[in-house]
């Protein structure tokens, strides 16, 4: 299977995995999504900060784009505060989930659906904020993905990520049980960067990086949260 990256993070990705077709990848989150939707969130704390750091950033006036939206949890939360949020992912398993969850508590703001977001992702800068929660190191193509969400966005908008940064974890882990995990269909294929590596190919799509966080509760927290703006 092909190495997937681009030159400038060939280096830093030692996970060979990441280019599996997308039909394999879906068919990965569509085959956990229940598992998925009935996990508790591990820091809660360190989630209920991101969403409300979030939605200071969010206004009623704004057209809100989520890629990789699982089964809708954060999309549900946040499409309130926005004029309208389409809430998107590759799985048609977290869609369908996503959907109940949303027939159960209509929001007039919210539509999900399926869409793939290393493939081209709405009209070209037709939104005010793209949202990609824990699923940016999923990508095929990282700067790909991310030359689409940067297209996306409207001039001055903004892109607001949580990232985790598989680089930035115990090596053992990294580069030893995910390995054996992948090998046994128990974690998809992921992309190996870490924060700095991801803010580099933010810029490298001419967003500006506004802030990078971290908002975990709990012990060394590897996901980055960074908000990076599109220049006009
Ligand atoms: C770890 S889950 C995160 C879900 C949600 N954003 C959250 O924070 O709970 C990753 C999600 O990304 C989706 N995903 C993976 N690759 C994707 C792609 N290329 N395009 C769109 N969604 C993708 C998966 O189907 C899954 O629902």
């Amino acid at each position: 299977m092909p190495t997937p990256t681009t030159a400038p993070l060939a280096d830093a990705l030692p996970c060979p995995e990441a280019s599996a077709s997308l039909a394999r990848k879906a068919r990965f989150w569509d085959r956990i999504a229940p598992r998925y939707a009935a996990e508790p969130i591990a820091d809660m704390a360190g989630y209920e900060a991101t969403l409300q750091r979030v939605q200071a950033l969010l206004s009623s006036g704004h057209e809100v784009l989520e890629v990789g939206c699982g089964t809708g949890s954060t999309a549900l939360r946040l499409a309130p505060f926005t004029r309208r949020m389409l809430a998107t992912d590759v799985s048609a398993g977290m869609i369908a989930m996503a959907r109940e969850r949303l027939a159960a508590q209509p929001l007039p703001q919210l539509r999900f659906a399926v869409a793939d977001a290393d493939a081209p992702v709405g009209g070209p800068g037709a939104y005010d904020r793209v949202l990609a929660f824990s699923m940016l190191h999923l990508v095929a193509d990282l700067d790909q993905a991310l030359q689409r969400l940067a297209q996306a966005l409207r001039p001055g908008g903004l892109l607001i990520s949580k990232t985790p940064c598989v680089a930035e974890m115990n090596p053992l882990i990294s580069r030893v049980a995910l390995p054996l995990m992948r090998a046994t269909g128990k974690v998809p294929p992921v992309l190996c960067f870490d924060a700095q590596q991801l803010q580099s190919a933010i810029a490298r799509q001419g967003l500006e990086i506004v802030s990078v966080e971290r908002h975990g509760t709990r012990g060394k927290d590897i996901r980055a949260f960074i908000v990076a703006r599109k220049p006009g």
